[in-house]
């Protein structure tokens, strides 16, 4: 099965085609007139992806070295996500899919995330407990087959990548805030400040990350922080001590829902996931549970098509691929069983 797919959820307008699971080409395209407003604007998203996806699509191909006509199937996110945004992949992969006579798949957004570390070399083993952490949504799962999904525990308020992006907000660093945050903490101290970590009692696996957030906002302003005139020092500190609690909070859950089901494989996906403490720590605490741990490269962590390919691939293993050319946008779309 060669499939052509296509990712337009948020700002990263992307494409990919792959061969079964094997990826052939993925190109992505990230929309920077986004970074002066500290945030993602949707009506300018769904413009840049119009002008965006026909190109984009044409070098997916092009990089794949396979010709349209040979293509088999159109797979293309449809929910969660910006609207406006959901709108011009579906309508593109409808048109693309209808003028080849194919079928069109619609893919959740999440289970692209879920599904990304198939993408790796080294792949992870059924049944398998994975981290989805991102700027929209923070998740456990528990994968015990292909699309047979169970979701263990989510944020009650913010997501993990939506604290990075304010904090960084807070201290003037500009959008979006995790891999900005995951530099400069590398040369701070993480234990100068004690942030706090929420639901840790009784191995609960719900997340909260608002408290955290507000605590770095009192921060700031008890030392009167002014981000024009900033102390490099104690940005590095803050973001060193905000990371590591994050960071530990993501681990001790994860680790704890992968003993009580008693897995040996461990995903994690999602934007937040490429962050280096976070890979690294999780790393080591798997190795002591004697599990292993499986996150795709940073690239594909962050929104693209590639996942969105490779869940396909899975679905229609199992379901089986059905034209969807009535597939509407669903911006709330939850994560299905
Ligand atoms: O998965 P993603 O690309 O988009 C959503 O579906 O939301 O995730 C974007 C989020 C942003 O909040 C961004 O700040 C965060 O992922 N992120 C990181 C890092 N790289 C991206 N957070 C922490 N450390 C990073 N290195
Ligand atoms: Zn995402």
């Amino acid at each position: 099965m060669n499939i052509l797919a296509i990712e337009t959820s948020c700002d990263e307008c992307s494409a990919a085609v792959l061969q079964d699971e094997i990826l052939k080409s993925v190109v992505i395209s990230s929309q920077l007139v986004h970074t002066e407003y500290g945030g993602v604007v949707p009506e300018l998203a769904s413009r840049a992806h119009m002008e965006l996806i026909v190109p984009v699509v044409e070098e997916a191909l092009r990089k794949s070295t396979l010709t349209k006509d040979m293509i088999d199937g159109v797979a293309v996110a449809y929910g969660p996500g910006l609207a406006g945004s959901l709108i011009v992949g579906l309508s593109f992969a409808k048109g693309f899919a209808s003028s080849l006579d194919v079928p069109v798949v619609g893919v959740n957004h999440m289970e692209g995330h879920l599904y990304s570390s198939f993408l790796e070399e080294s792949r992870p083993r059924f049944p398998f407990v994975a981290l989805i952490v991102s700027g929209g949504h923070t998740m456990l799962i528990r994968v015990k087959e292909p699309y047979s999904h169970e979701l263990l525990g989510q944020t009650r308020d913010d997501a993990a990548g939506e604290a990075f992006d304010k904090v960084a907000k807070l201290l003037g660093l500009g959008y979006p805030g995790g891999p900005v945050i995951d530099k400069l903490a590398k040369e701070g101290n993480p234990g100068t400040y004690d942030f706090p970590k929420s639901f840790m009692d009784g191995e609960s696996l719900e997340f909260s990350f608002s408290g955290i957030k507000t605590s770095v906002l009192y921060l700031l302003r008890n030392i009167k922080y002014d981000p024009s005139n900033r102390d490099e020092k104690i940005v590095r500190d803050i973001c060193a001590s905000f990371q590591r609690a994050v960071v530990e909070t993501l681990v001790e859950k994860t680790i704890w829902a992968a003993k009580r089901f008693g897995v040996k494989s461990i995903c994690m996906a999602g934007g937040v996931a490429a962050n280096s403490e976070l890979r690294k720590t999780m790393q080591t605490r798997a190795e002591n549970i004697n599990a292993k741990i499986f996150f795709p490269r940073p690239l594909y962590c962050t929104d693209n098509a590639a996942m969105i390919g490779i869940a396909a691939h899975f679905k229609y293993k199992k379901f089986g691929m059905k034209t969807e050319l009535t597939l509407k946008p669903v911006p709330n779309l939850p994560l299905v069983s």
